[in-house]
């Protein structure tokens, strides 16, 4: 099933790189949308022009796009699915893009994701899953070596330790029980990592493309976790890992959620470390990532608009993918603090966009002045793409070289080898 309507209504929820790359290829459309934004940024606004509601509650965000007509709407963030946006638009009956805040509990609840990943027979780390400060401390003081303490529910990247120091991550594992999270203590793999996304419609899978997240703040995966500061597509993997592991990872999640009553519909996002013993399955997310999104969707050949329609009205039968045998290769381009102290506002001068690349905005806003500000941590993503990876990622550099703010920085071994 298509759009059937000419120059459909469509909504883009978030703020962030992932929604302009998103709004910028749904501009591309030949069903030529209208596009509109909540909340946005000044990037996405030039293509898609801010919907302001009342506030951003889930039934707010469904009844504004009901009064403004808006056939579909596609959230980016995990919050917002978490907040049941997707309910609220599906109870208005308006066609929405992503899970129902069940079904976002694959990302939302790092317990019900291990429960369906058993179920289904899908290859992850054991673990346990702790409610209590004493079963936890006895669990931890009875071993030794490195393991992984996660914390059961969203925490903005900051929920997960990787550590031997047994008291270290007992007072991590602590802090969140104390909060009222459940902990997991999970066995510790090792390999690298990789993303794999498809969309996902009730028990049908259609494969997107694996791409690679640079995680650390600094060069060479040194420093503290971030939201991300930078992505290639695709990693060098053998060309049927992302049939094969779709197959075999997310196709049996998604059967799985099928039978436990919260069909997915959206993008499922594996977090996948390749260990010596295959794929194992680090976490899931219930839609695309960030940067990743930034550097796949420019390798999509297909439209992209029909694709997202399709799996929101749950018809995937008509649905395919076609992707260019190029590579994307983004860089962050972040504040000065990030990912600790929350930076200054300072203005932005941006030179030219060469052929080849784009430059996807996340944290800048507009002054009083009408100026370009960076205001987040993680500011803009600049993307190349070539041929060949060196090629995506001198286009992409050249871009971030023309990005000037105060206390810019980035990294610079994104895509080397
Ligand atoms: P998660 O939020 O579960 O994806 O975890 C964040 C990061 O922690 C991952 O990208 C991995 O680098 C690391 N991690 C998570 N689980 C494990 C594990 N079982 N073994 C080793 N590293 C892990
Ligand atoms: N790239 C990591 C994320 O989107 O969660």
């Amino acid at each position: 099933m298509g759009v059937a309507a000419a120059s459909p209504h469509v909504l883009v929820i978030g703020s962030g790189g992932r929604e302009h790359a998103l709004v910028h290829r749904l501009s591309q459309s030949a069903l030529a949308p209208r596009l509109r934004s909540y909340p946005g940024n000044p990037g996405i606004h030039q293509l898609a022009p801010l919907l302001a509601t009342p506030d951003d509650s889930a039934r707010t965000i469904a009844a504004t796009a009901r009064s403004e007509d808006i056939d579909l709407v596609v959230i980016g963030p995990d919050a917002y699915l978490a907040a049941g946006v997707v309910d609220a638009c599906t109870e208005a009956g308006i066609a929405a893009f992503g899970p129902t805040r069940g079904a976002a509990r694959i990302e939302t609840s790092k317990a019900w994701a291990k429960d369906i990943m058993q179920r289904s027979g899908v290859p992850t780390a054991p673990h346990h899953t702790f409610t209590d400060t004493t079963a936890l401390r006895d669990y931890l003081y009875a071993g030794t070596g490195t393991v992984v303490v996660k914390a059961d529910g969203l925490a903005a990247g900051k929920g997960v330790l990787v550590s031997d120091d047994r008291p270290a991550c007992f007072s991590f594992g602590e802090e969140y029980l104390r909060q009222g999270s459940g902990v997991l203590v999970e066995e510790h793999l090792t390999g690298p990592e990789v993303s794999l996304f498809a969309f996902v419609c009730d028990a049908a899978v259609l494969p997107l493309a694996c791409a690679r997240d640079y995680k650390r703040a600094h060069d060479w995966d040194e420093g503290p976790n971030t939201g991300g500061m930078g992505a290639i597509s695709p990693p060098d993997l053998p060309p049927e890992f992302l049939e094969r592991t779709t197959e075999e990872i997310i196709r049996p999640v998604a059967l799985e959620m099928v039978r436990s009553g919260s069909p997915f519909r959206g993008v499922l996002y594996a977090g996948l470390m390749l260990t010596e013993a295959g794929p194992k399955v680090l976490e899931f997310n219930a839609r695309f990532g960030d940067p990743e999104t930034q550097v796949i969707l420019p390798l999509l050949c297909s439209d992209l608009l029909p694709l997202l329609t399709d799996v929101a009205r749950g018809d995937l039968s008509e649905a395919h993918i076609e992707l260019s045998t190029s590579y994307a290769c983004g860089v962050t381009i972040a504040s000065a603090g990030y990912p600790g102290t929350r930076a200054t506002p300072r203005t932005c001068t941006l030179g030219l966009v060469p052929p080849g690349s784009v430059l996807y905005h996340a944290g800048t806003a507009l002054g009083e002045d009408e100026q370009l500000q960076a205001v987040g941590g993680r500011v803009f993503t600049a993307v190349g793409q070539g041929d060949s990876l060196p090629e995506a990622r001198k286009r992409a550099y050249e871009l971030a070289a023309q990005v000037d703010f105060e206390g810019a920085w980035y990294r610079t071994d994104i895509g080397a080898k």
